[in-house]
């Protein structure tokens, strides 16, 4: 299934671990990588010194490329020097305009992939020199971009950037099935989030795996400023929870006059208070009522169903996806 993506970024299957903020572990970047995807460290939130560690736990699990996720709505430039200096080998930049800092990470002799919501986010990032597009459908778990589904996304995205500049979708795919549709609509490869919630090497919270267990495709909501806590106007799609019960029982007032907000939920090993509406990825060192926090999952959420090895997910939908394609029928 190797293409012209992988061939130019050094990976051999057209699989990206989704970076995912609070919840991706080295091990984790460092598996997929191992198993012939590309992992990708998402760590914006770092001071650079910690940012620093993390790369430095990837490099001593791995020798294949990965990748480092910036945001652009935080300062990032300290962020892509360190990465640059450590030799990153891709720099996935979201939220926001890109800015000069495509061609700075271009400079240092990253690849870029920039995430788009739509054709027009996607194209202005190409002519600024992206080597890959991330096309995010409004099926994705956590923090989306734009309001279109991955269906019509993908095409669209393909045709306004053309065929020279690869594009990775991302969205609602968690299966076999859903990198082949991947691929037939034009896309290069798959970037895959709620699915590696599943992933042993995650830090996700149990309580937070048993709830992506047992839900339905009718089970995520999408919310423009709920989960707003720490980051404000940035829409989300999450596990509907107790939280957003409650909210909807009151009417759904704004932020300000949301039922008990700022109530604490929950505390972190090192007794951090994590209050309710706060946006947080629930990691495993929490205790509290987790099932009330921004529990983050796209709609492909019915087709993750236990936990495994994220060397055995890459392996299984690329298998997957290869017997899809081979059975489709012939014209
Ligand atoms: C728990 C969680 C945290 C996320 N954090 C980030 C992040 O830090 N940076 C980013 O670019 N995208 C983030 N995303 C979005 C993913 O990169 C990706 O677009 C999304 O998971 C794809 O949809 P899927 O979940 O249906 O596979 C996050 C998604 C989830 C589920």
């Amino acid at each position: 299934m190797k293409n012209q993506l992988c061939e130019s970024f050094g990976f051999e299957h057209p699989i990206v671990l989704a970076p995912m903020a609070g919840v991706v572990s080295p091990e984790l970047v460092a598996a997929v990588s191992n198993s012939g995807g590309l992992g990708l460290a998402p760590l914006w939130r770092f001071s650079v010194d910690d940012l620093r560690k993390y790369i430095h736990d990837i490099k001593a699990l791995t020798d294949r490329p990965f990748g480092v996720n910036l945001n652009l709505e935080h300062p990032s430039e300290a962020q892509l020097d360190a990465c640059l200096e450590e030799g990153v080998a891709v720099i996935s930049l979201f939220w926001g305009r890109p800015g000069n800092l495509i061609a700075r990470a271009k400079a240092g002799n990253a690849k870029v992939i920039y995430s788009a919501g739509d054709a027009q986010a996607a194209k202005h990032a190409a002519d600024l020199g992206a080597d890959a597009i991330c096309a995010q459908g409004w099926e994705a778990g956590g923090h989306v971009f734009g309001k279109v589904a991955t269906m019509p996304l993908i095409p669209s995205i393909v045709d306004a950037i053309g065929p020279s500049i690869p594009v990775i979708a991302a969205g609602g795919i968690a299966d076999g099935r859903g990198l082949a549709a991947a691929l037939a609509l034009g896309a290069s490869a798959a970037w895959i989030g709620t699915r590696f919630l599943a992933a042993e090497e995650a830090w996700t919270h149990p309580d937070y795996l048993q709830h992506l267990f047992i839900a339905s495709e009718n089970d995520t909501e999408y919310c423009e400023n709920l989960f707003d806590i720490g980051w404000p106007d940035a829409p989300h799609r999450a596990l509907k929870n107790s939280t957003i019960e409650l909210w909807d029982k009151a009417g759904r007032p704004s932020s300000g006059s949301r039922p008990s907000e700022h109530e604490v939920l929950a505390v972190t090993d090192t007794q951090k208070e994590i209050v309710r509406y706060q946006s947080v990825s629930p990691h495993r060192n929490l205790t509290g009522s987790i099932e009330a926090l921004s529990m983050w999952s796209g709609q492909g959420v019915s087709m993750v169903k236990r936990s495994q090895p994220a060397a055995d997910i890459v392996r299984e939908i690329v298998a997957d996806a290869r017997q899809v394609i081979s059975k489709l029928p012939t014209v």
